[in-house]
């Protein structure tokens, strides 16, 4: 066994289902849809399905189907959409996309998610939608906040760009809020070989009009009602997502396996471990540790190959991108705490169990030196 230990494996994953994407990409080439057709339909169909929701399109990207989500909300200029500070960039380029106003709400020091008890009080008359994010896998406390969104009247998008199979009160993640957006960026749960993302409603108004917003805002061919976009998921994604989707419930499996293992193995040092909410099934897309002295034990965990990474070292609030929203460093210092003290290990369903003795004893000299 070589020492080092990556921080994901993509190629060990690929090489286990090889045959199949092989398979479905040719006969993708044989059929020639590149752009959406038969098997990207068959992806939304059996995706739809897997997150017990109605409507499922395929988008390529996260990304834009978080901007198309709030695009079938109607955000536009002058509105406002809660959000956290503590989440990939994306989350809030939706809302920029809009032309809106993202309103920042600080996270749970336990789960990372937006806070509940702090959402109440962000809410404006320009409040337009709310937008949590089921952050490293883990699902918001989604009934709190969906109480608080149907007493003002608010719709919630969820990101659950990360949270693919993961379980709210044993419910799958996906048909909890109004609607809710998915990545398959290659590094998630269930990533394309290339871009992908999706956006799944159960409501029938808002899944046509999101049909029609990926295409040029066109719902009959050459005719544009309202300004759309190139959105589409390619025919290659969808057969290669319809493939991966076969094997998620096992590979989320298989992470839950490794997050069980480094919780054992790591109690007892002084590193803080994630923990699952009692009403979470965590998807473990990441395995994230803190620790005061993190930029210190990651240049350790560096030195000796392991491999790590940062999600995320500046919360949105600080980030020179929006420095016109006029916040400043203590305004969410849970979020920015985190940013300080997070690191995330290795974490893929093909972590074996050497591997992951590896990282503890990697860990654990580190703390015997400091
Ligand atoms: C929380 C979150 N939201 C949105 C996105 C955007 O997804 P994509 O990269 O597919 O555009 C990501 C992906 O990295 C993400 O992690």
């Amino acid at each position: 066994m070589t020492d080092k230990v990556p921080y994901l494996d993509l190629p060990a994953q690929i090489k286990g289902i090889r045959k199949d994407l092989d398979a479905a990409i040719a006969r993708s080439l044989d059929n020639c849809s590149f752009c959406l057709g038969p098997d990207v339909a068959q992806f939304e169909k059996d995706f739809a399905q897997f997150c017990g929701a109605s409507h499922a399109l395929g988008f390529n990207s996260g990304t834009s189907a978080l901007h198309v989500a709030l695009r079938l909300l109607n955000v536009g200029p002058g509105d406002e959409v809660i959000t956290t500070p503590y989440t990939f960039i994306a989350t809030s380029w939706a809302i920029s996309y809009c032309g809106a106003t993202p309103v920042y709400v600080d996270i749970e020091d336990t789960t990372f998610n937006l806070d509940p008890k702090l959402l109440e009080r962000a809410i404006t008359p320009g409040t337009k939608a709310v937008l949590p994010v089921h952050l490293y896998g883990q699902p918001f406390d989604v009934d709190p906040i969906s109480e608080i969104c149907r007493k003002h009247k608010l719709p919630l998008v969820e990101d659950a760009a990360q949270a693919v199979g993961a379980k709210y009160k044993g419910k799958t993640v996906g048909a909890l809020g109004d609607i809710s957006c998915f990545s398959f960026y290659p590094a998630k749960n269930l990533g394309a070989c290339g871009e992908g993302g999706a956006l799944v409603t159960n409501n029938p108004a808002f899944a046509a009009r999101a049909k029609s917003l990926r295409e040029h805002g066109s719902a009959v061919r050459y005719q544009h009602d309202e300004v759309g976009y190139n959105y589409r998921l390619e025919g290659i994604q969808g057969a290669v997502l319809g493939v991966k989707l076969k094997h998620l419930a096992k590979w989320n499996a298989e992470r839950r396996r490794v997050a069980k293992r480094y919780n054992e193995l790591l109690a007892g040092t002084p590193l803080q471990l994630p923990r699952e909410a009692a009403y979470a099934e965590s998807a473990w897309h990441l395995y994230t540790v803190r620790h005061p002295r993190r930029d210190e034990f990651k240049k350790f965990l560096d030195d000796h190959g392991i491999g790590n990474a940062v999600h995320y070292p500046i919360p949105l609030h600080l980030q020179k991108v929006y420095a016109q929203l006029g916040y400043k460093p203590g305004d969410f210092p849970v979020a920015e705490k985190a940013s300080r003290e997070v690191l995330s290990l290795p974490m893929f369903p093909e972590l074996t169990d050497a591997q992951i003795l590896r990282v503890v004893e990697v860990i654990k000299e580190f703390f015997k030196k400091s």
